[in-house]
């Protein structure tokens, strides 16, 4: 039982392998946090809580006189609006008769065997197919009422033992008898009364997602949000709160993901008593949700994890759930295909000969997929023209795509084919039928990015026509994978389809579309692979990878950059996930010349792949690229399920950036290193290895030399062949592999 409430002390009590998580319903019905961390060996946590008055923090109601508690000062697990607690707020409502009051207080609980799901929105699956380690994952609801209005708010958990992992999530029922505003609805709220923490977080641009930010928490609110109407390349829905000396390997550290792929808002703050809050879920900003009478309105998910082992166990918390359990278990077991991308090779520049020209490389090297990108459809010779005319453009590709894809599959090569479905350009034959489904407010020009508009996901009509053309394309074309792009930020979000009294909904129910068309689309073709992409990793989130098994990191595909863009990814995904290509030198992106060996390296650890134009190159390269397959395959499993650590820390001023993979019975490890930086004359680098038997010895495959587990990981591995000196153009930023086999 993971799950266990004692009656006598109202007690909750969420346990999981290494972790623990208490909640306390208090003398009014004030639903309280207890604590979250190690496990306490049946303490019950209360008497961590103060009950201090502290002036100018009011008191409930029932509190008035003796002044015991104030909600301002009490840890709380979802916290209410306009009833005296200043801090961040979970929920903001408004009332038929004005009132933005809401006084949640406990109602009702169950406990039920198996993890709840969420209508129409991702979720961390429970019973995943194959994956059924976690079918003993358990579900609690609490019901919390705002009396005077019978608006209800019931908090979902669930508990995966095994994995330290907590789900949340919230839903809104309103059992009055008025329709009400919901202007915020959080996820979930943690509050930590005690510590000093580090927050980190995962900023960024297009072409340069997800940089890692480590910053103290201060007496403020720092917000981390994206209002793009997108996930964002700004700002990624996920943070970790440490303490301040937690390293890569030791100390505590929680996480805080948001399974979401629209506007996102995440707030700490450190209060007037040092205690920390966070509250994560959809961003409030412009956010309006009518909720009549008997209607419900579902938050999305937070991942919750906890760990007193360091980040990169925190990082390895998130692997597990989300290849175990986000991902769709189909996917676990299917080697991904190694693939060409012609967009770095062609752009928009190509007929059937060319990329026929192109299958013939790429089935001499050994790839396996070959997936036309952006410019088979409509009229498009350049981004301006053309998206929502998904019909094939047969002055490219002379009689349509299926000869095409015949060719290649011709070749031994599967196919993949790009689409952008959520967009529009104005000069488009269905912009011309329908302008009335792109986002524009009426009377007013729109704002335009890469020359297009967005379509209106929240309208079924929308999805119906994206689903009939994506539907007849895949089955005509025979698509083994699909690369689903999504290239702007959203504004003028307003829908032709709504009541001026629900456009604040229009955000949220546009990921809602986005999400019904993916799950369609895959319950129609149960064995397609969607690699999710936008402008490169701007809508790389937990959301998306319950629909998509791999995205692309970023269009940035230098592999200097990719060092730390796929390092800061690493924090809360998988590399499993991480689309990561070879493509030309010098790279398109930065005019950067490195080694064909580096650029095998970097997007090894990911779904490796290639992007550039294979007609082009030599032959030695061609043998050098034949060779990467065969050692990516080799280590497949390894990269793919191993553990991953992180080496080296992005704060470390090395010149290096270094990585480990150990299989889950640790008879073997990988560790690549890459020169990130350029030094006339530098350090030989000595690296504790990690997540080793101590107690075995192991023999790297090159050199032949035996080392123990335990010298490895204490004194450490020192890379003397390894040096990133200045060797002129391509070998400046050399890289290595190191291959350990325990004997
Ligand atoms: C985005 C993607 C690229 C490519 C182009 C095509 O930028 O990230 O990989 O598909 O669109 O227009």
């Amino acid at each position: 039982m993971s799950i266990v409430f004692n009656q006598d002390s109202r007690l909750f009590v969420l346990s999981t392998k290494n972790t623990e998580y208490q909640m306390k319903i208090d003398e009014i019905g004030i639903l309280q946090h207890l604590y979250y961390g190690a496990p306490t060996g049946g303490m019950d946590m209360e008497y961590q809580i103060g009950r201090l008055d502290r002036g100018f923090s009011g008191n409930p109601w029932e509190y008035r006189t003796q002044r015991p508690k104030s909600l301002d000062t009490t840890p709380q697990e979802f916290t209410s609006s306009n009833v005296g607690d200043y801090r961040i707020s979970s929920i903001q409502v408004r009332h038929a008769n004005g009132s933005a009051s809401c006084d949640l207080r406990y109602k009702c609980h169950e406990i039920r065997q198996g993890k709840y799901t969420l209508e129409g929105l991702p979720y961390v699956r429970g019973n995943n197919g194959a994956l059924a380690a976690d079918q003993d994952a358990e579900t609690l609801v609490i019901t919390l009422v705002d009396e005077p209005t019978g608006l209800e708010v019931q908090l979902l958990y669930g508990v995966f033992e095994k994995k330290d992992v907590i789900t949340r999530s919230t839903v809104i029922v309103n059992n009055g008898e008025d329709a009400v505003v919901v202007n915020k609805l959080a996820s979930a709220c943690v509050d930590i009364p005690f510590g000093r923490h580090d927050l980190i977080h995962f900023y960024g641009k297009h072409n340069m997602e997800r940089m890692t930010e480590r910053v103290p928490v201060k007496h403020d609110v720092i917000c981390i949000q994206s209002k793009r109407g997108m996930t964002s390349h700004q700002h990624n829905p996920f943070v970790i709160l440490c303490d301040q000396d937690t390293t890569q390997a030791t100390g505590a550290a929680y996480g805080f993901m948001l399974m979401y792929s629209g506007n996102h808002k995440t707030e700490v703050e450190k209060d007037f008593t040092d205690s920390t809050r966070v509250v994560m879920g959809i961003n409030d900003t412009d956010f309006a949700w009518k909720l009549e009478k008997g209607a419900s309105l579902t938050a999305p998910e937070v991942i919750l994890t906890y760990t007193e082992q360091g980040l990169n166990k925190l990082s390895s918390n998130y692997h597990h759930i989300i290849r175990e359990n986000v991902i769709d278990a189909k996917y676990y077991n299917v080697e991904r295909p190694v693939l060409i991308n012609n967009w770095e090779a062609t752009y928009f520049d190509f007929d059937k000969e060319k990329i026929l020209k192109i299958a013939d490389q790429a089935k001499d090297i050994g790839i396996d997929m070959l997936v036309l990108d952006d410019g088979w459809f409509g009229i498009r010779n350049d981004d301006n023209t053309g998206l929502g005319d998904w019909f094939v453009n047969t002055d490219k590709l002379e009689g349509g795509l299926k000869p095409l894809a015949d060719g290649v599959r011709e070749r031994g090569l599967k196919f993949g084919l790009w689409f952008e479905p959520e967009m529009i350009n104005e000069d488009s034959d269905l912009y011309r039928a329908h302008p009335e489904w792109a986002l524009t407010d009426p009377g007013r020009k729109p704002n335009f990015s890469r020359n297009q508009l967005v379509l209106d996901m929240s309208r079924t009509d929308v999805q119906e026509y994206l689903f009939d053309r994506m539907a007849e394309i895949i089955r005509d074309a025979q698509c083994y994978y699909v690369k689903w792009d999504f290239n702007r930020s959203l504004a003028n979000v307003y829908s032709n389809n709504l009541p001026a009294d629900r456009q604040g909904e229009t955000a949220h129910r546009f990921v809602l579309g986005t999400y019904a068309l993916l799950d369609r689309l895959l319950k129609e073709f149960p064995d397609l692979i969607i690699e999710g992409c936008s402008g490169g990793g701007g809508r790389f989130d937990a959301g998306m990878m319950f629909y998509t098994p791999q995205i692309w990191t970023s269009d940035d595909t230098d592999p200097i950059c990719r060092l730390q863009i796929q390092a800061g990814s690493s924090y809360g995904y998988p590399v499993s996930v991480m689309g990561s290509h070879v493509s030309a030198s010098p790279n398109h992106q930065t005019g950067r010349k490195t080694s064909l060996k580096t650029r095998g390296i970097v997007a090894m650890s990911g779904t490796f792949g290639y992007e550039l134009d294979l007609t082009k190159i030599t032959e030695e390269d061609k043998e050098i690229m034949s060779q990467q397959i065969r050692t990516f395959r080799k280590y497949y499993w390894l990269i793919q399920h191993g553990e991953y650590y992180r080496l080296t820390d992005e704060r470390d001023e090395n010149y290096f950036t270094a990585w480990q993979f150990v299989s889950e019975d640790q008879s073997e490890a990988l560790v690549n290193i890459v020169a990130s930086n350029v030094h006339a004359n530098p350090e030989i680098p000595c690296l504790k290895l990690q997540g080793l038997d101590p107690d075995a010895w192991y023999e790297e495959e090159t050199s032949k030399v035996r080392y123990t587990g335990r010298a490895l990981m204490s004194a450490g591995y020192v890379f003397t062949e390894f040096v990133g000196g200045f060797m002129g153009d391509d070998d400046s930023f050399p890289a290595d592999q190191y291959h350990f086999v325990k004997i």
